[in-house]
This record gives structure tokens, C-alpha cells and sequence, in this order.
């Protein structure tokens, strides 16, 4: 199944960031939501089942392709 190897790690800089996983397929809909704490940090794949993610609130997201803030200007 393709991008099922790839990981990505979020760490949340607040209370209350939500990690948001969108379903791969035709229907593209949210799935799953975890809450993370500050400093919390959850790794993750892209699976059979999630082709997306969504993050709310302040966070860094690390992938294969690089990190970005959520709240970075560029
Ligand atoms: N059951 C989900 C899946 O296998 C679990 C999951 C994997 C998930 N990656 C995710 C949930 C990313 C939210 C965000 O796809």
C-alpha cells in the first residue's frame, strides 16, 4: 500500500492540539482525533486509512519532506 512507511512525529507547544487523521479513498472525511498536551508528541503513519492529517493549535510536525510550525509565516 503506498505511503504506508511513511512516519511523521507532531509535538505539541500547547494544551489542546489536535491531531486530525482524514480517510484515504473517494470520501475524504475525518476519522480520528487525538488531543495532545504541551510537550506530548505522537508519531504516526500514513496508512491504508489515513492519507491525511489535519493539526489545530500551536505544534511542530516533522516528516520525511522536513518540519514545519503551525504557525510559521513561510
Ligand atoms: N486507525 C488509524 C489508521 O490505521 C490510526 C492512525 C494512523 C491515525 N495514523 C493516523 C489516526 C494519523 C489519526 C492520524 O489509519
Amino acid at each position: 500500500m503506498s505511503g504506508a512507511q511513511d512516519f511523521f512525529v507532531v509535538k505539541a507547544e500547547e494544551d489542546g492540539v489536535n491531531v486530525i487523521g482524514l480517510t484515504r479513498g473517494t470520501d475524504t472525511r475525518f476519522h480520528h482525533s487525538e488531543k495532545l498536551d504541551k510537550g506530548e508528541v505522537m508519531v504516526a503513519q500514513f496508512t491504508e486509512h489515513t492519507s491525511a492529517i489535519k493539526i489545530r493549535g500551536r505544534a511542530l510536525i516533522q516528516t520525511s519532506h522536513g518540519e514545519v510550525h503551525t504557525d510559521s509565516q513561510s
